[in-house]
């Protein structure tokens, strides 16, 4: 008989999250008194996607939680993607701005591509541009995207190694698969199993997880079965489910099947409050990095 395992440690993304805010609350204050400047955060929001307006709500809540100046600047889904450009220039050389995303999903008449691109490196605190996907192995980084970045800290402050350890990352997105598993690889010294969607065979590679990390949009794609004895589990999975039973009309799902997964883990983090929260104090840590970078 195998020993089912049935207690696990919940990955508390708000409480570590919570825990960096307040350092960076301290280093803003530390600045503040030396007369440097005080970080500022640009968020552009395109449309108005209700999950895309609750993320930048949450994003905006804590700039004020840590004291950092922040813009709000909105544009209907009609802008043109040349118009759109235009203000993204205008951002990249005001000198006041250290920092700033382009929340996504954009409408599909503007390229993900060609707007992440245009963000100047040296304020790009997404993490998304191929500059910064290079951060990961290079000499000379400049800032790491942020939601792997936060996966990467969550497991830091957890004292999970990750050295030596088999990863199994399932999703490979430009945005978190693929600069995760680059990272788990370089910093982390982990073997790294990439699985994506012409992937056979899912559950073989998942069993061997000793750490899986699933970033896919697919909610319940894992179930317990697909998980191995003691694994560690990363949910990075936010889809909104709507349904008459939930308060506001939907609730949030991960790409974990937690009822039957949790039973089985050492680790495993929840939806909401896990990933989530992590990415955002990852925004922050790069706001900072942004200002000191440009102006000590
Ligand atoms: N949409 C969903 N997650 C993210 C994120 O981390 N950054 C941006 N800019 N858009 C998102």
């Amino acid at each position: 008989m195998h020993d089912v395992r049935t207690t696990y440690t919940l990955m508390d993304g708000r409480k570590v999250a919570a825990e960096i805010k307040s350092e960076i609350a301290a280093q803003v204050l530390k600045r503040r008194d030396a007369g440097k400047k005080i970080p500022h955060l640009a968020i552009i929001l395109v449309g108005d996607d209700g999950a895309s307006q609750t993320y930048v709500d949450h994003k905006v809540k804590a700039c004020k939680e840590v004291g950092f100046h922040y813009t709000l600047m909105r544009f209907a889904d009609t802008i043109s993607e040349e118009r759109l450009l235009k203000h993204i220039d205008q951002v990249n050389t005001d000198p006041d701005v250290d920092g700033f995303i382009v929340q996504l999903p954009l409408p599909p008449h503007i390229s993900v591509e060609v707007i992440t691109e245009h963000i100047r490196p040296e304020k790009d605190v997404d993490g998304f541009t191929n500059r910064n996907f290079g951060s990961i192995v290079s000499k000379n980084p400049l800032l790491l995207p942020a939601t792997p970045n936060g996966i990467m800290e969550l497991l830091k402050r957890y004292q999970i190694h990750t050295q030596s350890k088999h990863c199994v990352v399932v999703g490979a997105s430009r945005l978190v698969g693929a600069p995760l598993s680059m990272m788990l690889a370089e910093q982390g010294r982990a073997t790294v199993t990439v699985c994506h969607k012409y992937t056979q065979n899912l559950a073989h590679h998942t069993r061997q997880a000793d750490i899986l990390v699933v970033a896919v949009g697919k909610p319940g794609l894992i179930t317990g079965d697909m998980v191995k004895e003691g694994a560690i589990v990363i949910d990075v999975g936010t889809t909104r489910v709507e349904g008459p039973q939930y308060k506001n009309g939907y609730t949030l799902k991960g790409d974990v099947d937690f009822a039957s997964v949790a039973p089985r883990c050492a680790y495993i983090t929840p939806v909401p409050g896990g990933v989530g929260p992590m990415t955002i104090a990852a925004l922050l840590l790069n706001t900072l990095r942004a200002t000191e970078l440009s102006h000590g």
